[in-house]
């Protein structure tokens, strides 16, 4: 039914940003809205670290390989948190969400962390449960920097896992054997009761069947709260693109295999008491993921550190470096586009939250492709409300643009 299979939502919103310019707009849009007190009382914040110390073969984010101290970059992360807490509109805003990502935000030594983490408390109005997450990998994440990350609030663990499969590991040039993996996991467990999530990476190059579910398995019997399950992304730059362009590796990429990948890692999760909370990631009912439910809500989300991505108001930015950030403003459809791809990643969608999205004209084509959907088995209809099936969740990216797509060229159609 669908051409490409997109893999994440930000091939979604990639595609957003090609149909639909981008009105950009000056710092000074930025800091008016700063100046104003906020509509909605409730945000996030995200703080990027783009330093890691192994870089893995897969990877292309926003990341360095770390070559310094990072005490200047502390430096700057504090300077930054002092500079949004002086700010009328972060002043009035109730912190629900707390990210921490990358790379790899526990490169930074304890005593670094005990400085940021306290900085930050002391110039946000942080809510008491607040969910407050650290993005790592297991071999720099010691019993020392978790007590550190515990003490100033940290309720949430994202490990990237990737694999428990040797193979898959070294491929992947992950750090540590699964025998030490699972060690170390079971150890965080014993000194940490927070929330903890793992990354899982499927359909690398000639994953079994038995490798997949040895995946899932392990997740199920180490007590995982909650998983992140995507399926590998040749991007270029990465050590593994290069490695296929210079024929150092062979990977013969087939979407059936892919599926059968997918499926397996969901039927062996679902039928272990795990749930769908978005398109690829699951939980055992523990977490629930705040951030990753205010992102798909476009909710103000303060962007912090260099290769940071928010939202405040109807402007999106991203920090390009320490001095120059990026703006653009959505005006009232872009905005309802957006929000319309953060709904399609929730594994239960109610009819009337689209409706409200796409307008009543725009709305009947919608219901059309989701009618075709059907007809290919890759969403269930309830009363007023559909569901994915697995293919459904399976290119459930797809479906998001196909969506999305329609919606914009309907808008053009009619103007
Ligand atoms: C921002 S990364 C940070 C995770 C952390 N630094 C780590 O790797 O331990 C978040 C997750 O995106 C996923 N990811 C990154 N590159 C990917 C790729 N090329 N294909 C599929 N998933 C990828 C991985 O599962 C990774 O853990
Ligand atoms: S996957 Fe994580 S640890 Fe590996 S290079 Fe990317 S950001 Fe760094």
């Amino acid at each position: 039914m669908f051409k490409t299979r997109y893999k994440s939502h930000h091939n979604v919103k990639n595609i957003i940003s090609k149909l639909m310019s981008n009105k950009v707009v000056t710092p000074l849009a930025f800091n008016k809205i700063m100046k104003e007190s906020p509509k909605v009382k409730e945000g996030g914040i995200y703080v990027h670290t783009p330093y890691c110390d192994n870089i893995c073969s897969f990877c292309n984010m926003n990341r360095k390989k770390l070559d310094t101290n990072l005490d200047r970059y502390v430096e700057y992360l504090c300077k930054e948190f002092e500079k949004y807490g002086s700010k009328k509109y972060v002043q009035e805003k109730n912190i629900n969400t707390i990210f921490f990502g990358g790379g790899t935000p526990t490169v930074y030594s304890a005593t670094q962390l005990e400085k940021l983490l306290s900085t930050l408390r002391k110039n946000f109005r942080i809510v008491e449960n607040c969910e407050f997450t650290f993005e790592t990998t297991l071999h720099n994440l010691t019993l020392e920097k978790l007590s550190v990350m515990e003490k100033y609030g940290v309720n949430r663990i994202s490990i990237g896992i990737q694999t428990f499969s040797d193979r898959g590991r070294k491929l992947l040039n992950r750090t540590y054997d699964q025998k030490e993996v699972i060690r170390r996991i079971k150890e965080i467990k014993e000194h940490y009761s927070g929330i903890i999530c793992i990354d899982i990476i499927y359909n690398y190059l000639d994953e079994t069947i038995e490798e997949v579910t040895q995946d899932a398995q392990f997740a199920i019997d180490l007590g995982i709260d909650s998983i992140s399950f995507y399926s590998l992304m040749i991007h270029k730059g990465s050590k593994i693109s290069k490695d296929l362009e210079n024929k150092k590796l062979f990977f013969d990429y087939q979407i059936l295999r892919d599926k059968e990948l997918h499926n397996k890692f969901l039927e062996v999760t679902l039928n272990n008491g795990f749930k769908l909370l978005e398109l690829t990631k699951l939980s055992n009912g523990r977490d629930t993921y705040g951030y990753i439910q205010n992102i798909n809500n476009c909710m103000d989300l303060f962007a912090i550190g260099v290769g940071a991505g928010g939202r405040v108001g109807n402007i999106e930015y991203y920090n390009m470096n320490k001095l120059i950030s990026f703006y653009a403003h959505d005006n009232d459809f872009k905005y309802r586009v957006k929000k319309l791809s953060g709904l399609l990643q929730f594994p239960e969608i109610k009819l009337t939250d689209i409706r409200k999205l796409t307008g009543d004209t725009i709305y009947p084509e919608i219901l059309n492709l989701l009618q075709e959907y059907e007809k290919a088995r890759l969403i269930e209809f309830f009363v007023d409300s559909f569901r994915y099936t697995a293919d459904g969740i399976f290119w459930g990216n797809s479906i998001d643009a196909d969506i999305v797509t329609k919606m914009i060229q309907c808008q053009k159609e009619e103007n």
